[in-house]
């Protein structure tokens, strides 16, 4: 069974704790408040906060994350401007946060999916794709067997370097939601 730690409890963490219980895995939730303080118990950790607060998780538990897979979620937007990304030109929140995570399996996965798209399991018609990229293909199994058993699909997007792309579509389709092109519970949906 897999096991996760979740940090948040915001829209995205339960979308995706949601998911991955209704396929049996075990979910910890790590909350603002509990942060520093908890345990991580899961062996698939999940950065489900706003891409500023992932230096504080790092910094305190960046030797507890060792040997771990590790998930990036964010949309590391400039949500000033909602106009540019805040990572340097090429490269992407999860290989920041890979650089800083020398010891983790770090992935980028969920940042191109609404939550709502997460927890009805579909995108208009068709069943929602979790995108993941990442260096080691062991956590990328791990992670797509658990959101497949919740009941969507998932794909192998290729290296963490990919993530860059992702972070690219993550940020058009919110500011296609922002807009009101797109609704929330809809977006880009994938037809393998
Ligand atoms: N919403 C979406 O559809 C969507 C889609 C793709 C990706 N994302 C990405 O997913 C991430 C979360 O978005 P969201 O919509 O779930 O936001 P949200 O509903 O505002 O939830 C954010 C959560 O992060 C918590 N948090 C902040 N700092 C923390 C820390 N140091 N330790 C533990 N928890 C902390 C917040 O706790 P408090 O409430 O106590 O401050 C809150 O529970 C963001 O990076 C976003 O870009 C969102």
């Amino acid at each position: 069974m897999a096991t996760f730690t979740i940090f948040g409890t915001g829209n995205m963490a339960n979308a995706i704790g949601g998911l991955v219980a209704d396929g049996g895995a075990s979910v910890q939730y790590i909350s603002e408040e509990q942060s520093g303080s908890a345990a991580i118990e899961g062996d698939i950790v999940v950065l489900a906060v706003p891409y500023p607060a992932v230096d504080a998780i790092i910094g305190a538990y960046g030797d507890a994350l060792a040997g771990k897979t590790v998930v990036d979620i964010t949309n590391p937007l400039n949500f000033e401007t909602f106009d540019e990304l805040v990572v340097p030109a090429g490269s992407s929140a999860a290989q920041e946060i890979a650089a800083k995570l020398p010891n983790s399996h770090v992935l980028k996965a969920f940042n191109t999916t609404f939550a709502a798209t997460l927890a009805s399991k579909t995108v208009g018609d068709l069943t929602t794709t979790v995108q993941i990229a990442g260096d080691n293909a062991e956590s990328k199994a791990a992670l797509a067997a658990a959101v497949e058993a919740g009941g969507v699909k998932a794909i192998d997007a290729g290296a963490l370097k990919r993530a860059h792309e992702l972070e690219a579509f993550g940020f058009l389709q919110l500011t296609l939601a922002v807009a009101e092109k797109v609704q929330w519970t809809g977006g880009f949906a994938v037809i393998a």
